[in-house]
């Protein structure tokens, strides 16, 4: 499974990619509004500092300026994976600049539809959040397009905690975007500090060094 980062702070990014965790970045309006930094520029300064996927998002919800806004994305760089939303307008188009061989992350899914793009990106946490059942979102769209036999990568969006990152995991998800906390929390352990404290404490009362 891959990880993206699921932000558009250019400290989260350069330390997640220092970790060697990070194989990509998703961006939303939301995280980029955080920043209080202009939209397109800060969607290509991300893609220049990561060398894999980025996904910025359209902001319009009308096809020809959906259009127009996902070449812009799309010209900004490379690796720039153009978000759309799954709506009648948004899956126009994904079919359109697929044609143009423009790569889309449709994004905003809550159910289960079977289409062609890049990326499908189900949100699990809002999900949750209104006591429906995220995980089970992602086994129908892992299992459909895996009937289908769809080029789609499954990407696990609106993720809480490390758990959804398991659960999706064993599913056979293809990517799970987290929020930096997240990625923190999949490597912290009370029982990996405890130890190693532990070890290190009673190798320190024989009072060598380590090449002694
Ligand atoms: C994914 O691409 C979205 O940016 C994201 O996962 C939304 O998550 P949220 O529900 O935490 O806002």
């Amino acid at each position: 499974m891959e990880f993206f980062l699921d932000t558009a702070e250019m400290k989260e990014i350069e330390t997640g990619l220092e970790w060697g965790m990070v194989d990509g970045i998703t961006t939303n309006p939301t995280l980029i509004a955080k920043m209080g930094r202009p939209y397109l520029q800060t969607v290509q300064e991300i893609a220049r500092l990561v060398p894999g996927p980025v996904s910025g998002e359209v902001l319009a919800t009308e096809f020809d300026e959906m259009m127009e806004q996902g070449r812009r994305l799309a010209g900004l760089a490379e690796n720039v994976i153009v978000k759309v939303p799954l709506t009648p307008a948004g899956l126009r188009s994904v079919r359109e600049l697929l044609k143009e061989g423009i790569r889309c992350n449709v994004t905003l899914c809550f159910s289960a539809p079977a289409l062609a793009a890049a990326y499908i990106s189900p949100f699990i946490g809002r999900l949750d959040d209104v006591a429906e059942d995220g995980m089970l979102l992602i086994d129908q769209v892992v299992t459909i397009y895996r009937a289908y036999d769809f080029d789609t990568k499954v990407l696990v969006a609106s993720v809480r905690h490390p758990v959804h990152i398991v659960q999706s995991a064993q599913l056979g998800a293809d990517v799970a975007t987290l929020p930096f906390k997240v990625l923190e929390q999949l490597y912290k352990h009370p029982l990996t500090d405890s130890g190693l404290e532990r070890f290190l404490s009673d190798w320190n009362k024989t009072g060598k060094k380590f090449d002694e």
